[in-house]
């Protein structure tokens, strides 16, 4: 009996290819899933990630409640078109405190991944007040709302500790100085030190333009600055030999 003649015993019997295509399937399974537990972390390790600091996580709120991510992914995907207009890809890490993450492939704007330092505070302020004025064919909805919106402070550090609840490593003290860095941050007059300090690379300062008021703009702006920033591409080693 040929190897075609015994196999057109198992195509003509429905069962015994049932059985045959589920044995196949799980061991192709088992392949993939055995080593997931064993290993402590699927992702791999990069200097420089940090949770947000208590300013960016209250910009960040806002970017969700705004609903920024429909028109906008946070993930350069490793083609050279990508690579060439954004940045250095996304990695893993640089995602791993966003709870929920900001990835996607709906790119009404463009990604904003890396978009940390790309433009001035000023720029920022000006484009999400009246799009327009600096992009005159954009299709952005205007945020001025935000310039003269209060910033809420009040739920920052419940936050941070829920996060910390789904495994983002805030410290004691960083959850104990919650409301008062998330001030600070944005305060020229204030001693940022201890900010920076407990936020490696946090930007600081007045971000709206208005030092005398903390305002929802302030955060949004101090949020956009920061992303894409921690991680120092210039020294980080990439195993894949992409760049
Ligand atoms: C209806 C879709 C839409 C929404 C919603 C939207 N944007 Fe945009 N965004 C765009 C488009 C289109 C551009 C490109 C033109 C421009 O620069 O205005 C853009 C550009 C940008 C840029 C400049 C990016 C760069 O690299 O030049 C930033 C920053 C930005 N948006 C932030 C935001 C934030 C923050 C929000 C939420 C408060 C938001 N966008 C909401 C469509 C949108």
């Amino acid at each position: 009996m040929s190897i075609i003649d015994k196999h057109a015993i198992i195509e003509r019997n429905g069962t015994l290819l049932l059985v045959g295509s589920l044995l196949v399937v799980s061991i192709g399974g088992i392949v993939e899933i055995a080593p997931l537990f064993y290993l402590e972390n699927t992702i791999e390790k990069v200097e420089g990630m940090r949770p947000y600091s208590p300013l960016e996580l209250a910009g960040r709120n806002i970017y969700i409640r705004e609903g920024c991510y429909v028109c906008h992914s946070q993930m350069i995907r490793p083609f050279r078109d990508e690579v060439e207009r954004y940045g250095h890809y996304s990695l893993a890490a640089e995602s791993m405190y966003d709870h929920p993450f900001q990835w996607g492939s709906k790119r009404t704007g463009p990604d904003l991944a890396r978009v940390g330092g790309r433009y001035s505070n000023e720029w920022h302020v000006q484009h999400l007040v009246e799009p327009r004025d600096v992009v005159p064919e954009s299709i952005m909805p205007s945020y001025s709302y935000l310039l003269t919106t209060p910033l809420s402070v009040t739920d920052v550090q419940a936050d941070m500790k829920a996060l910390s609840l789904v495994g983002v490593p805030y410290t004691d003290e960083q959850l104990e100085n919650a409301g008062a860095d998330l001030a600070a941050q944005a305060d020229p007059e204030a001693d940022v030190d201890a900010v920076v300090a407990r936020y490696p690379k946090a930007k600081v300062g007045d971000f709206d333009g208005d030092p005398t008021k903390l305002t929802e703009m302030d955060a949004l702006v101090a949020y956009l600055q920061m992303l894409g920033t921690l991680v120092d591409f210039s020294t980080y080693d990439d195993a894949s030999g992409y760049r």
